[in-house]
């Protein structure tokens, strides 16, 4: 059998981690700034994370979501305690796109309506209701376009008041920091209008913090430094440091019903080993600070790169989550950063890479990257 093509490949076969760098098969070591989409939070293989892991692994894997998992209790208070939301309800999932999916549910199940207001270029995944209201046509199947989803643009609080004032709008959906939108940010008046206007038409705000969030930004959440309190907040990606899982905030104005939402894998005993580890590491290295100090000097090293190069036209972005546009396409840019300085970054739209590296990152490791960019922007 062979695999379903679905993914344009590197040709490279990545084998091995270690904090911020993997190595390929032939033992070429690369620097990390990708971290596989936004995933690796504490480090590629982190000895914490390794030693918790396999000691959990040797006692039990999984059990099911039917008899009392004490490991979920204790993530969800400590992941309550470290984000600021010791007052919200936890419900643990698989993946982004699931969160998604059960918050869009949950706040159905709420209000009882069925209109989604989203952002224009947005992400949310690519599950039924994740898909419907991620705004690329090329990824929706027939079978999802069930014309619930308005998009609307960024930051124009007058067309998103003007549609919540229909009275029919289930929940609004945004990423505080666009992803594969190109790293757009909204604004803290976008943000605040928009959470007074969903409260007084009673509409739900859900803020997706699968890429933006889990300390990426140099807060917990991105839409902390916003000035908002949504009432679902989903995450994933960083949450297992490559542990598959996903998991929804939910706030205590939501009564949780037997058998609404559930899941056969959601929250077993290794995913919440793998985010309680994070979680040890966050509060151990500083991480969630470190993503803000160190990102600060990314920003600023950029900044004097686009001075002293040519192609960079502007850079943005918050903490480790950083878009740095192109006057030229970000093909020949990455691929070169890849083949030839054997640096990973992202990429977004056809002329943004996309910079989403470990929290761990040092300013030694920022040095190391702004000088293979150099190399490479100087070769175009
Ligand atoms: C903002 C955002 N939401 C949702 C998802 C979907 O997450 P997953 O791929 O784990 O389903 C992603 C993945 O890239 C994302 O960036």
């Amino acid at each position: 059998m062979k695999l379903f093509d679905v993914y344009p490949l590197f040709d490279i076969n990545i084998v091995k981690g270690k904090g911020v760098n993997v190595w390929d098969d032939k033992g070429q070591e690369y620097l990390d700034l990708y971290g596989g989409h936004a995933v690796i939070s504490i480090g590629h293989c982190h000895p914490h994370y390794v030693e918790m892991m396999t000691k959990q692994l040797n006692t039990l894997g999984f059990y099911s979501n039917s008899v009392i998992n004490k490991l979920q209790v204790e993530l969800a208070e400590r992941l309550g305690k470290i984000s600021g939301y010791e007052d919200y309800q936890f419900f643990l999932i698989n993946s982004g796109a699931e969160a998604n999916e059960n918050a869009l549910k949950l706040a159905s199940f709420k209000n009882g309506r069925k209109r989604v207001l989203s952002f224009e270029k947005a992400f949310h995944g690519r599950t039924s209701l994740a898909v419907e209201v991620t705004n690329n046509p090329k990824i929706i199947a027939p079978i999802n376009d069930n014309n619930h989803v308005t998009f609307l643009p960024l930051n124009d609080l007058e067309a998103w008041e003007k549609e919540l004032a229909k009275g029919d709008v289930c929940a609004c959906i945004l990423e505080c920091i666009q992803g594969v939108g190109g790293v757009n940010m909204v604004t803290p008046e976008f943000a605040q209008g928009l959470q007074k206007a969903c409260k007084k038409y009673g509409s739900i705000l859900i803020c997706d913090e699968i890429q933006c969030g889990y300390g990426r930004s140099g807060k917990f959440f991105a839409h902390q430094w916003l000035g908002i309190r949504p009432d679902i907040i989903s995450v994933a990606k960083g949450i297992g440091n490559g542990f598959p899982m996903g998991g929804i905030l939910i706030s205590p104005d939501f009564e949780p019903v037997y058998g609404q939402l559930g899941t056969t894998f959601g929250g077993n005993h290794l995913a919440c080993t793998a985010a309680l580890a994070v979680l040890d590491v966050f509060e151990n290295e500083g991480l969630v600070e470190n993503a803000h100090l160190v990102g600060e000097y990314l920003m600023d090293e950029l900044k004097q790169l686009q001075q002293r190069t040519t192609h960079i036209k502007s850079v943005r972005g918050q903490g480790l989550m950083v878009g740095v546009v192109l006057d030229i396409p970000h093909k020949e840019v990455r691929n070169k950063l890849i083949y030839e300085q054997h640096c990973f970054t992202g990429c977004a739209s056809t002329d943004i890479l996309r910079i989403l590296p470990p929290l761990c990152l040092t300013r030694d490791n920022v040095d190391d990257f702004i000088q293979r960019f150099e190399t490479v922007l100087n070769e175009l």
